[in-house]
């Protein structure tokens, strides 16, 4: 049983991704930090930096964990839970799911956007050496080139499925 969604946002992606999950649980969504323990099981939602979910460690401290979703630019693909799970050392009685968000130049502060300037012409230059590209990988080498894009899609169908099976 689920009964809250907590999460930690720099740009919008993790919080709008709480917002649906919140909805289609009928739990509240609440900043990491923000929030009392609440009776039951979170779903944790953070932004993938250099590989780390930000915030998992103080949120695994925090409440009782039962899914850890890891929301990056390049997030969503295939082994992309388990590259997660290994890179954050998720021990396996919690689940890892990974989608993929939106990318904000914009709305960064001047030193992350300085690294991600040269991170993005990396990505793009990996992408643009590939025959073909999946949906998800078009928004990728959209973010990365222009610097702003959206996912692919917003679907959070997966972790609605595993939470209400759950119950
Ligand atoms: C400094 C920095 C490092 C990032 N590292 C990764 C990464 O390792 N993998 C990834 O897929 N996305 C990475 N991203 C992209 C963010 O995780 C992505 O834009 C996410 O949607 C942000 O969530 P938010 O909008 O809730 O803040 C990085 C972004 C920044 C600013």
């Amino acid at each position: 049983m689920v009964n809250a969604v907590i999460y930690s946002s720099l740009t919008g992606s993790c919080e709008r991704y709480a917002n649906l999950l919140s909805a289609a649980l009928h739990v509240p969504a609440k900043p990491l930090g923000d929030y009392v323990r609440p009776d039951g099981r979170v779903v944790y939602i953070g932004w993938a930096f250099a590989g780390k979910i930000v915030g998992y460690k103080k949120a695994a401290a925090k409440y009782d964990v039962a899914a850890v979703v890891q929301v990056g630019m390049a997030g969503g693909g295939d082994n992309g839970a388990e590259t997660a799970r290994a890179q954050n050392s998720i021990p396996a009685c919690i689940k890892v799911f990974s989608l993929q968000g939106g990318f904000y130049m914009d709305r960064l502060p001047l030193l992350l956007r300085l690294i991600m300037k040269l991170k993005n012409k990396e990505i793009a230059a990996g992408l643009k050496k590939k025959a073909s590209l999946d949906p998800r990988e078009r928004a990728l080498l959209t973010m990365a080139t222009t610097g702003r894009g959206d996912p692919a899609a917003w679907d959070v169908s997966e972790i609605i499925d595993w939470c209400k099976a759950g119950e």
